[in-house]
């Protein structure tokens, strides 16, 4: 055959016998795009019969163009109805397929998370406090300067009322007695407690204070825990009493402790409690050089006092009738010896590799 029109006339009908032939075979759309583009594509069949055309007279040219484009067009719609076939057939081999079990667990072992090292130790302390007979109470961590301070027999010029050391906050519309601020110390539940309520009473409040602080042992942002406790006749023996069995169940029976006095504008006399040191307990030699203590032996854990006249006045309650002591310590203080931390930052990173050692 060597008259390019009837080559031409061949090919386009063996093309249009062969192609529907060759869709079906094609199983995958992969498969069916390279089965077009042998047929259809730039160097496919039927642009190579495309480019012989040239050749032919002009008649011929037109009619057998016309037949190559109506060709091209039954080829298409060809491939798209294969291509949808296609598709539809691969859904279909979803549905029957087994179905994903959602239920199964998951590959990775999920680490089991616990409480923050600080409210395991705060609730331990309230605990304790529970045990032996107090009452838990809250108080808000944006305060009133009058709760804060004044009821607390902070005289106006107290250096711990300066601007230095606390985070004042605007009231808007609140006149000069009615100053606010981020609490300094968790004795505002005291204050609190005792102009809403009268003795007896034995409370403890543990939660979050603020003050403008900032280095390795001391954060603008730390945890107090307070406790008082009001009656008729109470003593400061009652106070030592209280205090020693606490430190006891929070450090061993065994641990020594001591009292000093110190001072504290809302209580008369005020006291401080020292335990034994926990990190040189044992008398060879160590104490010395104990950095945790000083080589003095002994850690101030709390400061306390007998409630001082005056902040019962303030409160609205009878101070002729009523004594009581308070006390008052820092939770992190207690987690850092107790766990050995060094920098107080560490409580509050909350890098997984620091907490999950608690
Ligand atoms: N509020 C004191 C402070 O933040 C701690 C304190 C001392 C509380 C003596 C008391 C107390 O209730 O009696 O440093």
């Amino acid at each position: 055959m060597s008259d390019p029109g009837a080559q031409i006339v061949a090919g386009l009908a063996s093309l249009g016998q062969r192609h529907r032939e060759e869709f079906k075979q094609a199983s995958t759309e992969q498969e069916l795009r390279a089965a077009k583009a042998r047929l259809l594509g730039k160097k496919g069949e039927l642009t190579g019969m495309l480019k012989q055309m040239g050749a032919l007279p002009p008649d011929l040219r037109r009619e057998l163009g016309e037949r190559a484009n109506g060709l091209k067009r039954e080829v298409e719609a060809h491939f798209e109805a294969r291509l949808a076939e296609l598709a539809l057939a691969l859904r279909q081999a979803d549905l029957v397929a087994p179905p994903v079990d959602l239920t199964l667990p998951g590959r990775l072992p999920v680490a089991r998370g616990h409480r923050h090292p600080l409210s395991q130790v705060c609730d331990e302390i309230l605990e304790i406090f529970g045990e032996l007979g107090f009452q838990t109470a809250w108080g808000p961590e944006v305060e009133f300067e009058s709760n804060n301070f004044t009821k607390l027999a902070f005289p106006p010029d107290h250096p711990a009322t300066d601007m230095q050391d606390s985070f004042w906050v605007d009231v808007r519309g609140a006149g000069p007695d009615l100053r606010a601020l981020l609490r300094t110390h968790t004795s505002n539940v005291q204050a609190r407690e005792m102009s809403h309520r009268q003795p007896p009473m034995a409370i403890v409040s543990g939660g979050r204070v603020y003050r403008r602080d900032d280095d390795v042992t001391h954060s603008p942002m730390f945890h107090q825990v307070e406790g008082f406790l009001v009656d008729e006749r109470v003593s400061f023996a009652q106070l030592k009493g209280v205090l020693t069995e606490f430190a006891r169940r929070l450090y061993g029976t065994e641990t020594p402790v001591r009292f000093r006095p110190s001072y504290f504008p809302f209580v008369e006399p005020g006291a401080e409690l020292d335990v034994g040191c926990v990190f040189c307990r044992l008398d060879d030699g160590s104490r010395e050089s104990c950095r945790v203590c000083k080589g003095t032996g002994w850690l101030e854990i709390l400061g306390c006092g007998m409630i001082h006249p005056r902040v019962f006045d303030a409160c609205g309650i009878d101070s002729e009738a009523f004594t009581g002591f308070a006390f008052g310590l820092g939770v992190e203080r207690v987690a850092m010896l107790r766990y050995g931390i060094p920098d107080i930052r560490l409580l509050f990173e909350n890098d997984p590799r620091f907490l999950g050692q608690f």
